[in-house]
C-alpha cells in the first residue's frame, strides 16, 4: 500500500469513466481567469481528455473482440496520473505496462493503481518512454496496443513504439502540436514530420492525415504495413489509431495510400494529387499542396459499428457518452468518403454568395445521387464524393434559387 499522506500538494479524489483517482486539486492550479491549467499541476491530469480516453477504452474493447484476442496487453509509456492505464485495465480488461519520466507522476499513479485494486494488472515504473518500450521489447512483451499520449508531438516516440509491436498490434497516438500539423508552423512541420507544408482550407483533416501518413511511412521503414482504424480531430488535438502488421509487402501496400493534399485558392478545389507541383485540374492555377499524407478512409466501418454498440452498452460509465456517440455516428458516415471536406464559408466567399446551411448542401448533393455528409472536423464543412464542378454548380443553383442561408 502506498502512503497517501506523502503527497506534498493538495489533492482531490474524482471519478472518470470506471475508475476513481486522486489528482492534484484543480482549485490550486487556476489561472487568473479561473480556468484550470493542467500543465501547472505537479502531475498532469486533464479532465477534458476524458473523451479521448473514452474512445481509447471503447476502441480497445472493440479491437479485442474483432481481432479475437484472448488477452489485451497495453503499453502506455507517458502515463501521467495513470488514469488512462487504469481505464484500459478496468474498462477493457487489459494488462498494462506504464511508465513516466516524472517521479511525482509515478508516485501518484501507484496510489491510483492501489485505489482501484489492480496492482496485479497495471505495472508502472519511472523511465524514459523510448527506453521503457525498448526494454519491454527485449523482455518479450508483445503489446496489443501501444498508446502514445505526450505533450505536443508523438514523433520522438513513434519509431520505438512501432518496433515494440510484435507481429500485429495497434499504435495509438495523440498529437497536440496542431499548429505545425495544420500547416501554420511550416518549419516545425518539416522538421518533425518531414512534410512539405502548405495551408489548405481543410486544415483539421490535413493535420489528421499528416499524422496518419507519418505513422504509415515510419511503419514502412520498419517493414510494417499500417491500416488506419480510426482518426479524428477534437478540441485541440489529433488522434490516430493504426493497426500495424509485420511484412514488407504490407508496408509497400500501405505506402500506396499516400499522396499530397491539394487546395486551389482560386476555384476552391480540394483533393489529392500524386506530385506536389501539379496545377489545379479545373482552373489550372497553382495548387497549394502538402504532404506526403494519408489519402484513405478515416475509419474502419466494422470497428466503428462495434464501438457504437459497446459505447451504448456502457453509456453510464463513460465520461461523455453523448459526445462519443455523436463522434462515432458522424465518423461512420464520413469514412466512406475519402475526399477532404469543403469549408462551405470559403467556397461561398469564392462564389460571392451567402452561405447556405451545410445540411442543405448535403441534401442537394444526395438528391443528385452523390454521397455527402456533414463532418466532425468543422461545423461549416461538408464532404462529398461529387466532382468539384458538381459541387460548384450545386451552390450556384442554390444561389439562383435563393435557398435559405445558414
Ligand atoms: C500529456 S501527459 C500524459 C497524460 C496521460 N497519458 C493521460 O491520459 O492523462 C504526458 C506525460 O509524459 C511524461 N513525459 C514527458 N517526457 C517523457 C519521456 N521522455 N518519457 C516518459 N515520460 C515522459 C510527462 O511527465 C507527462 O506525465
Amino acid at each position: 500500500m502506498v502512503a497517501l499522506h506523502e503527497l506534498p500538494y493538495p489533492t482531490k479524489r474524482i471519478r472518470e469513466g470506471g475508475v476513481e483517482i486522486l489528482i492534484p486539486d484543480p482549485n490550486a492550479y487556476r489561472r487568473s481567469d479561473g480556468v484550470y491549467e493542467p500543465a501547472w499541476a505537479p502531475v498532469f491530469y486533464n479532465p477534458r481528455m476524458g473523451f479521448n480516453r473514452d474512445i481509447a477504452v471503447i476502441l480497445a474493447a472493440a479491437y479485442r473482440e474483432l481481432a479475437g484476442l484472448e488477452k489485451l496487453v497495453v503499453v502506455e509509456p507517458l502515463a501521467g496520473s495513470g488514469v488512462r492505464a487504469l481505464r484500459y485495465a478496468v474498462e477493457a480488461g487489459a494488462y498494462v505496462y506504464a511508465a513516466d519520466i516524472d517521479p511525482d507522476a509515478v508516485h501518484l499513479a501507484r496510489i491510483n493503481i492501489d485505489i482501484n485494486g489492480v496492482t496485479d494488472r497495471v505495472k508502472i515504473e519511472r523511465a524514459d518512454a523510448n527506453e521503457f518500450m525498448a526494454k519491454l521489447r527485449r523482455s518479450g512483451v508483445k503489446p496489443s496496443i501501444v498508446d502514445l499520449d505526450p505533450f505536443g508531438s508523438p514523433a520522438p516516440f513513434i519509431d520505438v513504439a512501432i518496433q515494440s509491436i510484435g507481429v500485429r498490434g495497434v499504435l495509438a497516438a495523440t498529437a497536440t502540436d496542431t499548429a505545425p500539423l495544420s500547416g501554420a508552423h511550416s518549419r516545425a512541420l518539416r522538421r518533425r514530420y518531414d512534410v512539405k507544408p502548405a495551408r489548405t482550407a481543410w486544415e483539421k483533416e490535413q493535420a489528421v492525415r499528416i499524422l496518419a501518413g507519418y505513422i504509415i511511412r515510419r511503419a514502412a521503414s520498419h517493414e510494417y504495413g499500417a491500416r488506419i482504424l480510426l482518426a479524428y480531430y477534437a478540441d485541440y488535438y489529433v488522434r490516430v489509431y493504426a493497426e500495424l502488421r509485420r511484412g514488407a509487402g504490407r508496408a509497400d501496400d500501405s505506402l500506396s495510400s499516400l499522396g499530397y493534399g491539394a487546395y486551389c485558392p482560386y476555384c476552391g478545389y480540394t483533393g489529392y494529387i500524386q506530385q506536389p507541383d501539379t496545377r489545379c485540374p479545373y482552373c489550372s492555377a497553382p495548387l497549394q499542396a502538402t504532404g506526403p499524407l494519408y489519402t484513405g478512409p478515416l475509419c474502419d466501418p466494422r470497428l466503428v459499428q462495434l464501438m457504437r454498440r459497446i459505447a451504448e452498452e456502457r453509456r453510464h460509465t463513460l465520461s461523455d457518452y453523448e459526445r462519443v456517440a455523436k463522434l462515432l455516428s458522424r465518423l461512420g458516415e464520413e469514412c466512406s468518403i475519402v475526399k477532404p471536406y469543403y469549408r462551405l464559408d470559403r467556397l461561398c466567399s469564392l462564389l460571392r454568395m451567402n452561405m447556405p446551411k451545410p445540411a442543405k448542401v448535403v441534401e442537394a448533393l444526395r438528391y443528385k445521387g452523390y454521397r455527402a455528409t456533414l463532418t466532425h472536423f468543422d461545423p461549416r464543412g461538408f464532404r462529398t464524393d461529387a466532382p468539384h464542378p458538381v459541387v460548384v454548380n450545386t451552390l450556384v443553383e442554390m444561389r439562383a434559387s435563393g435557398t435559405r442561408q445558414a
